[in-house]
Formats: C-alpha cells, sequence, structure tokens
C-alpha cells in the first residue's frame, strides 16, 4: 500500500491521539486557490472557517490572503484573533443572537448573510443602536438538490436554511427602506463534499433565473456568493491531495451570468484543509473475535465523529508496520457501538503501539472533537513544528 509520508520518529514522542496538519499540502491547496480563483478578476475566496479552526492551520490560511466565513460569534471572534482583515469577513446562520451581531458590528464586519426577516429587523435595530450601517446579503434557498450525503445537502426547500425565493423580491425591498442596513447582494450554499459540477451548474441556472427576476425590478446585486460545497478524493489522498480548482472556478465562470462589476465571492471549507490533516493514534489492543480481529484504537469517535455520524470513509494506514496485510475492524474505545472506523479493511499487521493515519482528516475532525466519556480533546501539531 503507498502510504503518506510522515516524521514517524518525532510522532513517538508524543501522546497520541492527535492531529498532525502537512503545512506544504497546506500551502501548495492554497496556492492552486490563488492561482486557478486568480484568473478571474472578480472571484474572491473566503474560507469557511467551520471546517478547521486550529490557530496555527487559520495563520497559514489567513497569510495567504483568504477571507473568512462564518456560522458562529465565535468564529467571527476566532476570524478577527486570527487577523483576518474585518473587511474580508462575511457571517452566514439561521439563529444569530443578539450578543452575535453586536460582536460582528463592532468589528465592522464585510457583510451578514441573512437568513430571515427577523433578523433583518434585528440587525437593522442593533446597527441603529451602534449608529451604524450594516451590510447585508441574503441568503437564498435555490431549492437545488447536491449529490451527497442527506446530512449535508442545504439547499432543499425542506431545510432549514435561507429565505426562500419567493420571499426574495419582497426582502430586498424591506432592505433597502431601511437606514441601518445595505443590501450587497445574494447568498447560496447548496451542501458539502459535492464532486460533480452539474449540481454547481444547477445553482448557476437557478442564480441566473434570480437575477433576471431582479433586473426586472432594477435591483442590482454588487455581489453573488455561492458558498462551499466543493469535494475531496477520500480515496486518494496520496495521489490527489489538491481538489480540482482549475474546473471548479471555470465552471462558475462559464454558467453564471455576472453583470459588469459584480463580484463573485466563494465560500470553501473542506476543499482548503480536508488532504492536510490526519489523526494519529495508536493501537491499544489487537484483539480477536468470531470471524475477525479488531485493531482497537487510542482516538475514537470523540476525536474524528464523521465515519459515525455520516459514514463517511477514511482511509487508514498502518504508518509502522510493513507486515503482510491482515484484516481488521478498525474501532475505538469509546462506549457507542457506532464508534467504528472502518470495518473488514486491509491493513499492515497491526501490534499493540503501532500508529495509525486515519486520512483526509483536515476539515470537520478536529473541530467537531468532544468531550464525551471525559476524553480530553486531541491536540493539533503542525509540520513545521515537528521538523
Ligand atoms: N458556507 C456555508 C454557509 C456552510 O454552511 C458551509 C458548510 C460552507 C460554506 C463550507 O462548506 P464546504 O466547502 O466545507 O463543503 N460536518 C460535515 C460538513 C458540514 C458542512 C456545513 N456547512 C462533514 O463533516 O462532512
Amino acid at each position: 500500500m503507498i502510504k503518506g509520508t510522515f516524521p514517524i520518529e518525532k510522532f513517538r514522542e508524543l501522546e497520541t491521539p492527535f492531529y498532525y496538519y502537512d503545512l506544504k499540502v497546506l500551502r501548495d491547496t492554497l496556492a492552486t486557490i490563488n492561482k486557478e480563483a486568480g484568473k478571474y478578476e472578480n472571484f474572491h475566496v473566503h474560507y469557511a472557517i467551520k471546517a478547521n479552526a486550529n490557530p496555527k492551520v487559520l495563520k497559514v490560511i489567513r497569510e495567504s490572503g483568504l477571507g473568512a466565513d462564518c456560522v458562529s460569534g465565535g468564529e467571527v471572534r476566532a476570524s478577527v484573533e486570527a487577523g483576518f482583515p474585518n473587511d474580508k469577513i462575511v457571517y452566514a446562520g439561521v439563529g444569530k443572537t443578539d450578543k452575535e451581531i453586536n460582536y460582528s458590528l463592532d468589528h465592522d464586519i464585510f457583510c451578514f448573510n441573512v437568513e430571515s426577516v427577523p433578523e433583518l429587523e434585528v440587525i437593522n435595530e442593533l446597527a441603529a443602536a451602534k449608529g451604524k450601517v450594516a451590510q447585508v446579503a441574503f441568503r437564498i434557498n435555490p431549492n437545488v438538490g447536491a449529490h451527497t450525503h442527506a446530512n449535508i445537502t442545504t439547499g432543499l426547500a425542506e431545510n432549514k436554511f435561507g429565505i426562500s425565493m419567493e420571499d426574495m423580491d419582497t426582502v430586498i425591498e424591506m432592505a433597502q427602506s431601511m437606514k441601518n442596513v445595505k443590501f450587497l447582494g445574494l447568498h447560496f450554499h447548496i451542501g458539502s463534499q459535492i464532486l460533480e459540477m452539474d449540481d454547481f451548474v444547477a445553482l448557476c441556472n437557478r442564480i441566473n433565473e434570480l437575477q433576471e427576476q431582479l433586473a426586472k425590478h432594477h435591483i442590482i446585486c454588487e455581489l453573488i456568493n455561492v458558498g462551499g460545497g466543493l469535494g475531496i478524493d477520500y480515496g486518494h489522498p496520496n495521489h490527489l491531495p489538491i481538489p480540482n480548482f482549475a474546473e471548479y472556478f471555470a465552471t462558475y465562470h462559464k454558467f453564471l451570468k455576472l453583470q459588469p462589476g459584480q463580484q463573485l465571492h466563494f465560500e470553501l471549507g473542506r476543499a482548503v484543509v480536508g488532504q492536510c490533516g490526519s489523526l494519529i493514534s495508536k493501537v491499544t489492543y489487537v484483539k480477536q473475535g468470531t470471524n475477525k480481529q479488531f485493531a482497537i484504537l487510542d482516538a475514537g469517535m470523540t476525536d474524528l465523529i464523521r465515519p459515525a455520524l455520516y459514514q463517511a470513509y477514511h482511509r487508514i494506514e498502518n504508518i509502522t508496520s510493513d507486515e503482510a496485510e491482515e484484516t481488521y475492524d478498525v474501532v475505538g474505545p469509546i462506549c457507542e457501538s457506532s464508534d467504528v472506523f472502518l470495518k473488514a479493511v486491509d491493513l499492515n499487521k497491526a501490534h499493540r503501539g503501532d500508529l495509525f493515519a486515519l486520512r483526509s482528516a483536515g476539515a470537520y475532525g478536529e473541530i467537531m472533537a468532544s468531550r464525551y466519556n471525559c476524553r480530553e480533546l486531541p491536540k493539533g501539531y503542525t509540520s513545521d513544528e515537528l521538523v
């Protein structure tokens, strides 16, 4: 099996489990994003902080010049603390509290992606109390499906996100009549881990229709924000560490009819950080079961919940053994039967003390860790630290 390259001797000095971030992969990914998006003068990329807010990772992303996309006051704070410029911070979310809105107003963020009429009214009121004008875009639910796991589609009419297309004109007119908000444009996000470009084409077609409808009312958007969603190749983290950004941006360039001067914003999370991270864990026991054997790790669903929550696949490598392969169910120590990373997988023969890498875990890994079973949160190390 071809495996990733890891500083194994350094790993042996550290307490497991921990996340390891290969900053070369991250920097190469960011350079590719800047190169491919940079081909189109009005494309602006924000990083979706929700995928990974480790400060060491955020620093590298901020240095690359990307903006920040947030879905909570805590994420706005993380962006501010990581040094993202205020005018590159955008904030979506169906349930923004007064405290979160006030914090964002105090930091003059670039744009609130507003998801309901009551929220618009509250932002207008709170901005008035501060004598400020909040810039807003409306998150529209485009009723466009995506070929991905049901728990991570967001753009269907049945989902809780955004404002329905029928209400779009009314809310824009409301915003235009308010003194303390400024209408900037429209925001969308149809889901995550999307690999079929046709899903993004469907979104482009829908946005084109909506823009035509608005043009009839002489409403012009300064910006269109198409959210994130580009997927990664979980099966091949070694061969294909960088997603096909060229194809992704070219799809939007080809199918979305932008008006002169209009900005196009993106909010990519998984595609930015997914492949740079691995969860490194030690084999605590190899246990013979009935007709199978288990590799029991010191990492569990509290460290990486994606397999248990979405039946997600993460490639697993035994990075300290070259012995002939055997078949294992790789499981964690948590008292839940769903605490299984992968069943019936062929791996180099495992021994107590071997190190396993769970690959493609840079996105929605460390950030979704919990303290269930009173476990400690995993730490995160970068390749720059472990040289
Ligand atoms: N913008 C908004 C408004 C979002 O809700 C999301 C993700 C993104 C951008 C970034 O999407 P990405 O480029 O990463 O696909 N925990 C799940 C994924 C949930 C995604 C939620 N929203 C997982 O582990 O697969």
